[in-house]
């Protein structure tokens, strides 16, 4: 599986949105522009139907652990950060009883879609950037962030903006999967992909932003949080047979589904190939369980102002 210099240049800026503005900042992605991002961004994230049956579907089943773990109250204003297809937003009406809850995301498409899944008047979504909030300060008692914080260009600015919306006192939370080890649905994939081609190992995402333990808790200590607590959330992935798990990586959603669609149709099926060997190791196909594992962060607004 050799890659084109060209090809491999564009697909490391698709492959690690975030990860790449981190590397650009640190200077060693040059030729790598903003711009490239933004097409990275919309090319995940545009396709909801798509979006469900790649990752929102786990997403889905990690929300009410993380609803759990954020603390989420009854008589609570929510803001959903990055709220996608909507999942977060309605695990928390589904474990609160009287709330209001606003989930913001830059695409127009998973607003839309997110905005068809539920007809209660106190959940509301819109377009909007972490980077820059339309709202006042102290207008939301928590702010969830849930498998977006490594997609967000500037995450420290994302969190100055997400600590000024939220009132002195109240909490804001995320979570981000653990890419590096514990997310074994897209471990045993990039293993498979970097085994068939090293070259590959620029685009594996083991390296996006604060997907490893104390990475969340550091950034969340730096920008000043009290009270910061980490924690594992841990999920069972179900899948009904090998097809049930690579079907969806070729519909070009994520990181990974935008390499596996960037491949000849002779590298794909080395690399299916590969994966039914890893995944099913020696067993016959049939329903098997994968362990996914996210890191979990929470922390307070403080109440002087931070001094
Ligand atoms: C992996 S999805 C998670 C979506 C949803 N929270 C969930 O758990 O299913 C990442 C989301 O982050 C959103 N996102 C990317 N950049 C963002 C930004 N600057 N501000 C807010 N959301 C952003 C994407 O549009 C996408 O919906």
């Amino acid at each position: 599986m050799i890659l084109d210099a060209k090809l491999m240049t564009r697909l490391v800026a698709v492959a690690a949105v975030a990860a790449a503005s981190a590397l650009l900042v640190k200077g060693m992605l040059p030729g790598i522009n903003l711009g490239a991002q933004e097409t990275s961004q919309e090319q995940m994230f545009s396709e909801a139907e798509k979006y469900e049956r790649f990752m929102g579907r786990w997403s889905q089943r990690l929300a009410p652990a993380f609803v759990k773990f954020a603390g989420v109250s009854d008589g609570e204003r929510l803001l959903d950060v990055g709220s996608g297809t909507g999942s977060l937003a309605l695990a928390i009406a589904a474990q609160t009883r009287r709330r209001e809850v606003v989930g913001i995301d830059p695409s127009r498409a998973f607003v839309d879609f997110a905005s068809k899944r539920t007809s209660d008047p106190r959940i509301k979504f819109q377009v909007g950037d972490a980077q820059k909030l339309a709202f006042p300060n102290a207008s939301f008692n928590r702010c969830l962030a849930l498998l977006v914080m490594n997609f967000i260009p500037d995450a420290r600015q994302a969190m100055t903006e997400m600590r000024r919306v939220t009132k002195p006192g109240g909490w804001v939370a995320a979570s981000v999967w653990d890419y590096n080890e514990g997310m074994t649905m897209l471990r045993l994939f990039w293993n498979a992909a970097v085994a068939l081609d090293p070259a590959v190992a620029r685009l594996d995402e083991r390296d996006m932003p604060f997907c490893r333990r104390g990475q969340l808790s550091a950034l969340w200590k730096e920008s000043g949080f009290k009270d910061v607590e980490e924690t594992e959330l841990v999920i069972d992935l179900e899948f009904s047979s090998f097809e049930d798990y690579w079907a969806p990586f070729l519909e070009s959603q994520g990181p990974a589904g935008v390499f596996v669609g960037s491949l000849t149709k002779d590298q794909r099926e080395k690399l299916k190939n590969q994966l039914r060997n890893d995944v099913l190791a020696g067993r016959p196909d049939g329903p098997f369980t994968l362990k996914a594992r996210a890191w979990a962060v929470r922390g307070r607004v403080p109440t002087d102002g931070g001094k």
